[in-house]
């Protein structure tokens, strides 16, 4: 079965994401979340919480979201709790933020880098998988710990503490 991919872009990633589109179709199940228009006056934050909701709600097993920098798509994605959405211009961390951080939103910049790069860098991330050591389960585990927290509305310090 074909992995369903969530993607979203604002006026700054629009292109990109139309050229990423493209690319993914024929291996990947896409979910385009918008913008389908270009229109300058749209804002990131509407299309990160797009792809997020939907990969926080299991519609999509990944997300990509592109804006200009990719900064604020980042910020805006990880407000959505289950999210764990990274900006990542280098192919290692693309590959290796799912691997050991299991990273399930990959954010760019349209405006930093062109779309050869992006491209390898979409793959990188779609064809990488968590490990599952035990090591870095026990690393996910205290950052769900802290979004858990979060959630609560507790200020404590993590329980564990730095072990
Ligand atoms: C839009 O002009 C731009 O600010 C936005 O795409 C993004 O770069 C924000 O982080």
């Amino acid at each position: 079965m074909k992995l369903r991919v969530a993607l979203g872009a604002d006026h700054g990633g629009f292109a990109l994401k139309n050229e990423l589109v493209k690319l993914l179709e024929e291996s990947y199940e896409i979910l385009d979340v918008g913008a389908y228009t270009l229109d300058p006056q749209d804002d990131y934050p509407d299309f990160a919480i797009a792809v997020a909701r939907a990969v926080a709600s299991g519609e999509a097993q990944r997300g990509i979201i592109i804006c200009g920098s990719g900064v604020g798509a980042c910020v805006a994605a990880n407000k959505m709790p289950g999210i764990r959405a990274c900006l990542c211009h280098d192919t290692y961390s693309a590959h290796q933020g799912v691997e050991h951080d299991d990273m399930n939103v990959l954010c760019l910049g349209a405006r930093v880098i062109g779309d050869k790069l992006a491209a390898e860098l979409v793959t990188a991330f779609l064809q990488a998988s968590f490990s599952g050591e035990e090591h870095h389960r026990r690393r996910l585990q205290k950052v769900l710990d802290i979004e858990q927290q979060a959630l609560r509305g507790s200020n404590d310090s993590h329980e564990s503490g730095a072990k």
